[in-house]
């Protein structure tokens, strides 16, 4: 269970991540760097305005709040679509900051005043928004053109490339798929209740695949052919021109990628990153495999087969370090295959979270027994839309809001996020 002084640490572990990804020149956080992308500075405000909706105004939008409503409005994500914020008279990043600050104040004041065994699930939801949004501006930033604004991103582990490839068998039997609030107090609505699934066997990539991997499937003409797409896929293959995952250059370039403005060699042992589900749908088909549903990479992530239980973490009950995943997003990128043996699951399934996000077959659907959670739009309204799961978080992820149940959801197409694959197979 979270603490009052747990949860302050949160917030203020979140807020130094925002603030991170915000401190350029006004110019810059009012750019529009993509479409699919909100200007930065509509982010930072609306980090701010959801902080005081959950945990100032009880989640009550008629309850009277710090801004002007015509100005809370712009910050309304189901009013505005992304490509839009970039018109709209948003607030400038002085007032943003300003907001955000006395919001925050107010917050820790409030949190002070509740129980310290159980301050609510509301701080939790604001901890997990804003570094969902922090995850959220570093794919704008990663399609921003120009002179790189960040680094190359923290060191990591060597890893193994002698697991590019390899797979683990999962036996087939029952196992316990999500969780309940009293285990995983800061679980959001879709990951609950925990029940009962039987699964038959399968097997699933170790790792994820690799960069090398995929320029196989390139070589061997993946995109020209068909064959190993679906034919909504292959409809969308054609009508983007898709070639290659997005980010890797071609002509003169070729051989090479642009991350975060910079241009390096591709790295063949990290995991393939920025394809969308239907790329992976036809790479897997290609590879003579499949995509995992979401509930086999539940159950090849968190369950332990001889104590019969979940485990907290794939690893176990530790939380994560920099020698078990690949989180928190300093890195910038996803760390070679094989880099943490020390995060397998009691499978061997290694890597499974941090990374990349891997793709499933699943649309997104309740768990039996869904109920919503106070932010009753942030499940719900998806739940019968054009979306794909994706499990196990990115190397964008914060290490505080991560589960192996934490579930993810994209348009098929989208490729802008910090996605790849895993392979599955029938036993
Ligand atoms: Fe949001």
């Amino acid at each position: 269970m979270s603490t009052r002084q747990g949860l302050a640490d949160e917030l203020a572990r979140a807020r130094q991540r925002t603030l991170r990804l915000v401190d350029f020149d006004d110019d810059e956080l009012r750019r529009q760097y993509d479409p699919l992308m909100s200007p930065l500075v509509w982010d930072l405000a609306h980090i701010g305005q959801q902080e005081e909706l959950w945990l100032l105004r009880g989640g009550n939008p008629e309850a009277p709040g710090l801004l002007d409503p015509a100005v809370e409005g712009l910050y309304d994500a189901f009013v505005h679509n992304r490509a839009s914020r970039v018109d709209l008279p948003l607030m400038s990043p002085a007032q943003a900051h300003t907001y955000l600050r006395t919001v925050r104040d107010r917050a820790l004041d409030s949190l002070d005043g509740l129980p310290d065994e159980d301050p609510g699930f509301s701080f939790a939801l604001v901890v997990s928004h804003e570094n969902q949004h922090d995850e959220t501006m570093l794919q704008a930033l990663n399609l921003r053109s120009g002179t790189p604004l960040l680094g190359a991103g923290e060191a990591l582990p060597g890893g193994r490339r002698d697991v590019a490839g390899t797979s683990v068998p999962i036996p087939g039997g029952p196992f316990v798929l999500g969780v309940d609030a009293a285990d995983e107090p800061s679980s959001l609505d879709n990951e609950r209740p925990a029940h009962v699934v039987d699964v038959p066997g399968f097997r699933i990539g170790t790792v994820p695949v690799t960069n090398a991997e995929w320029q196989q499937f390139v070589d061997d003409g993946g995109y020209q052919r068909p064959q190993w797409w679906s034919a909504r896929g292959w409809e969308h293959r054609r009508q983007a021109g898709l070639s290659a995952p997005q980010f890797w250059n071609t002509g003169e370039l070729a051989g090479t990628r642009t991350r975060f403005g910079h241009v390096e060699a591709v790295p063949a042992d990290e995991p393939v990153q920025h394809v969308g589900f239907f790329e992976a749908q036809a790479y897997a088909a290609w590879a003579g495999a499949r995509l995992p549903t979401e509930i086999e990479w539940e159950k090849a992530c968190a369950w332990d087969p001889d104590l019969g239980c979940r485990r907290r973490y794939p690893w176990g009950s530790a939380p994560p370090t920099d020698e078990r995943a690949n989180l928190g997003g300093d890195a910038l990128r996803p760390a070679p295959v094989g880099a943490y043996p020390g995060g397998a699951s009691a499978y061997g399934a290694e890597q499974m979270l941090g990374d990349v996000w891997e793709w499933t077959t699943s649309p997104l659907r309740p768990w039996p027994g869904f109920t919503p959670m106070v932010y009753e739009r942030y499940s719900a309204p998806f739940f019968d839309g054009d979306y794909r799961v994706l499990r196990g978080g990115s190397w964008a992820v914060s290490a505080d809001i991560l589960r192996p149940s934490f579930r993810n959801w994209d348009h098929p197409i989208r490729r802008q996020i910090f996605s790849g694959v895993r392979l599955a197979w029938d036993l």
